[in-house]
């Protein structure tokens, strides 16, 4: 999933795109931030804005380096300095969109911004990225706002960091900016043709971010009232019975298909997994298990789905894809099956494949407890303490790029898995 944000300094992109960048468990990029350290870097080169030739050999050659997370955070170094502050200085405000207009500077930089976008899964925020730099996104939104709230706005964020310039100069500024913005020759400011424009004067953020999820039709998995029943019972069952102690829920995604990673050992883990997690989730189970009808009716009501074991993985891949698509969460064993001793086994590689093919989180989870109170081959649990922890959401784009599919899916699994032994050390 890709979705496209432009509009002009205040009219809201930035705040609006991180709320939903954490609510999507998409990366979220903000292209402003390269044009940006662009114009710090020939402050510091003493380039002059007008010495064209210099900014572009400058473009072609800067060492940038983009961190793109869910979780809404966005981080760029120049040369290894983390300027994601910097760059919002004045100095650097009076001169970037006249460096921003040059079209090779611009090439140069939309030829990065394709890249950070190639895995998908992501929000990416500017002036061109709907009409120039992914046309193609699923989503289009243009934000915009009065010009006198955009700069109080901005005035008053400025003043929030500590950096005072009266609300006047500031005015002034964006003005400048924005009119340049709009008016230079190559890709200019402006309405996709196919983009939704929302007016963000008076509009709280929150407002903001309801109205781009009810435009995308973003919805939660469908509510299932047996599961959330049952769950709930399991919930004070598990709390009485095993004290069960749950942290990092809020790590799981509010909206979207997402995968839940984590260690097994018991039979237990499942159900754990399930009262754990806020959002309803889907499982995928030996279709041995459906073979008894009853019992078989009964997981099905709380969202299990047959794959066959035999019948290679490709099948349960294909389900699980479908699934995640369609904005549900699954549960995952990377390990593939239970844990005979209570230690931790080599995982498999299809939550990789899934995780890069998709684009979509995985929030690993540690399930600490479960073998003690059911191991393999008990009969009934016994008394004990289970806990579980949810760590932050792993993403393909962790990882850098130009790493070849099958590696990534290798590096993808084993960062899930030791995210897991760290939360179970801790636990
Ligand atoms: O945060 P603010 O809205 O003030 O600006 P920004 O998004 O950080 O962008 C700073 C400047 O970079 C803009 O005024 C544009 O001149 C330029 N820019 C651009 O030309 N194309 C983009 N995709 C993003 C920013």
């Amino acid at each position: 999933m890709i979705i496209a944000v432009d509009g002009p300094a205040g009219s809201g992109k930035s705040t609006v795109c991180r709320e939903v960048a954490k609510r999507l468990g998409l990366r979220y990029a903000d292209t402003g931030a390269m044009y940006r350290t662009l114009a710090l870097a020939s402050i510091r080169e003493k380039i002059s804005p007008s010495d064209t030739n210099q900014l572009i050999e400058l473009a072609r050659r800067i060492p940038l380096e983009i961190h793109t997370l869910t979780s809404g955070r966005f981080e760029i170094f120049l040369a290894g300095e983390k300027v994601t502050e910097t760059i919002r200085e004045p100095a650097v405000n009076q001169i970037v969109s006249l460096i921003a207009r040059i079209p090779e500077v611009r090439t140069e930089m939309v030829k990065r911004q394709r890249a950070l976008a190639k895995s998908g899964y992501l929000i990416m925020e500017g002036r061109d990225i709907s009409t120039v730099v992914l046309p193609d996104a699923e989503f289009k939104f243009y934000l915009d706002a009065d010009p006198s709230v955009r700069a109080e706005r901005r005035w008053k964020e400025d003043q929030a960091k500590g950096t005072v310039s009266p609300l006047s100069r500031v005015q002034e500024d964006q003005a400048k900016r924005d009119e340049m913005d709009r008016t230079r020759d190559v890709s200019p400011l402006r309405v996709a043709s196919n983009a939704i424009c929302i007016d963000t004067t008076g509009k709280r953020v929150g407002e903001v971010v309801h109205i781009i999820l009810g435009k995308m039709n973003v919805k939660r998995e469908k509510f299932n009232a047996f599961y959330a029943v049952t769950r709930r019972f399991l919930w004070l069952l598990a709390k009485a019975g095993f004290g069960l102690e749950i942290q990092g829920a809020e790590n799981i995604p509010q909206h979207g298909g997402f995968i839940i990673a984590a260690n097994h050992r018991s039979f237990l883990d499942p159900v754990v997994a399930a009262i754990a997690s806020p959002r309803q989730l889907t499982f995928l189970a030996r279709h041995t298990l459906f073979r008894n009808v009853l019992f078989g009716i009964l997981i099905r009501g709380l969202n299990a789905r047959p794959i066959k074991r035999a019948s290679a993985d490709r099948n349960a891949l294909r389900l699980a894809a479908g699934l995640i698509m369609a904005g549900n969460g699954i549960l995952l064993f990377p390990e593939g099956t239970r844990s005979a001793d209570g230690g931790f086994l080599t995982p498999k590689g299809g939550l990789g494949y899934l995780a890069v093919k998709l684009g979509c989180p995985v929030v690993p989870m540690c399930i600490k407890g479960t073998f003690e109170t059911f191991p393999r081959h008990a009969k009934w649990p016994r008394q004990g303490k289970i806990s579980v922890r949810l760590g932050r959401a792993v993403h393909g784009d962790d990882f850098g790029k130009g790493i070849d599919d099958g590696d990534l899916y290798l590096l993808i699994v084993k960062e899930v898995m030791r995210n897991i032994e760290i939360l179970f050390s801790s636990a």
